[in-house]
């Protein structure tokens, strides 16, 4: 089975054709990136219209990159859920009127449910018997836990009360005075081996534990403690911070990185001992392109003799190999939908 998968949820037109649910014949992205610096962050309204001047020549290029045509598609998946309404709504009319003017079985997927697919892509030798498993989507949009019993049957054990991890990384990135996307040029300050060993204590960022038995996360505190420790802490019992010389900068970096990891595994440890039976973590997202947060799954999943099924880096951010994969694996279990799958911003757990 050749799925063509399309992404538009947010500000990454991507077209990516895989075969037999992970074989990537073709994945093409274009980042809106250069549009959005000027703004610091995404803006919807010019998003959506980037989109309509991006897909269809991105679609063109994943065919050419594959060598094939529309002849040889079996299917069309696209994200249909969650992410910016009138970007998803771009992604959607598309799919919709290739699959209806192909004759071919069109199939909506949920975006982050997509994430956690992404790590099986490419893998040389996929889990033969990876659930139950547990689930971790931390990206610029989304910070949730899962349970899986498959790929059908998803159930959120919990999620960020505020700010998506990435959001997180990218308002500290910004604080610290980075450039936009800030999440990987904080993660290259921390940990850039080119310059002496950041000091991942200089400050003991706070670690968001919410109520004992909480399996949802919470980034504000941890963003706001860096703008305190940058920009000093006002009010009445106030103190200035401490000059922003750029070994201070790396350490801050560092030790915000650690903070932030230290939330994600804690959150694992908690889920583990509530889901009997757990043999696989798939974990995915843009943040799992993070070099400390990835090193430490990997010794997360190794001490609690877990398989970890985590994407190349390529394939951690919005892409629509994942969406075709989960797409594929979803079709091979009779799931449809008909030419009124509708755009939705909210996701479905
Ligand atoms: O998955 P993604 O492309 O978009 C959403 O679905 O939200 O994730 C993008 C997010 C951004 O916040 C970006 O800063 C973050 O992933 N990110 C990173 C790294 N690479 C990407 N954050 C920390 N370290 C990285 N190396
Ligand atoms: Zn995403």
């Amino acid at each position: 089975m050749i799925v063509l998968g399309i992404e538009s949820s947010c500000d990454e037109s991507a077209c990516a054709i895989v075969q037999s649910g992970t074989l990537v014949r073709a994945s093409v992205v274009a980042s809106q990136h250069d549009l959005h610096r000027a703004f610091g962050g995404v803006v919807p309204e010019l998003a959506s219209r980037e989109h309509l001047e991006k897909l269809l020549p991105v679609l063109r290029a994943a065919l050419d990159q594959a060598g094939l045509t529309f002849a040889d598609l079996s299917a069309i998946a696209v994200g249909h859920r969650p992410g910016l309404i009138g970007s998803l709504l771009i992604g959607v009319a598309s799919a919709k009127a290739l699959a209806w003017s192909l004759n071919l079985p069109l199939v909506g997927v949920d975006h982050v449910h997509a994430h956690l697919y992404a790590g099986l892509i490419s893998r040389p030798a996929p889990p033969t018997t990876p659930f139950p498993a547990l689930g971790l989507v931390v990206s610029g949009g989304h910070t949730s836990l899962y349970s899986l019993r498959s790929w059908r049957e998803l159930t959120r054990l919990g999620a960020t009360i505020d700010d998506a991890l990435g959001e997180a990384y990218d308002k500290a990135a910004t604080i610290l005075g980075l450039p936009y996307p800030g999440g990987p040029n904080l993660d290259k300050l921390a940990s850039d081996p080119s310059l002496p060993t950041a000091n991942d204590r200089a400050v003991e960022f706070p670690v968001s534990r919410l109520a004992p038995d909480s399996l949802d996360f919470s980034f504000s505190g941890l963003k706001t403690a860096m703008l305190y420790a940058v920009r000093g802490v006002p009010g009445a019992r106030g103190k200035p911070a401490e000059p922003l010389t750029p070994a201070r900068a790396r350490d801050l970096a560092a030790s915000f990185q650690r903070a932030a990891c230290q939330a994600v595994v804690l959150k694992l440890e908690r889920a583990l001992e509530r889901t009997p039976g757990v043999r696989t973590l798939f974990a995915g997202g843009g943040v799992t392109a993070n070099s400390r947060l990835r090193a430490e799954l990997t010794t997360f999943a190794q001490r609690r003799g877990l398989e970890l099924v985590i994407p190349p880096m390529d394939l951690c951010v919005d892409n629509a190999a994942m969406i075709a994969g989960l797409g594929a694996e979803l079709l091979a279990h009779g799931v449809r939908d008909s030419l009124t799958l509708a755009a939705v911003p909210t996701t479905s757990l």
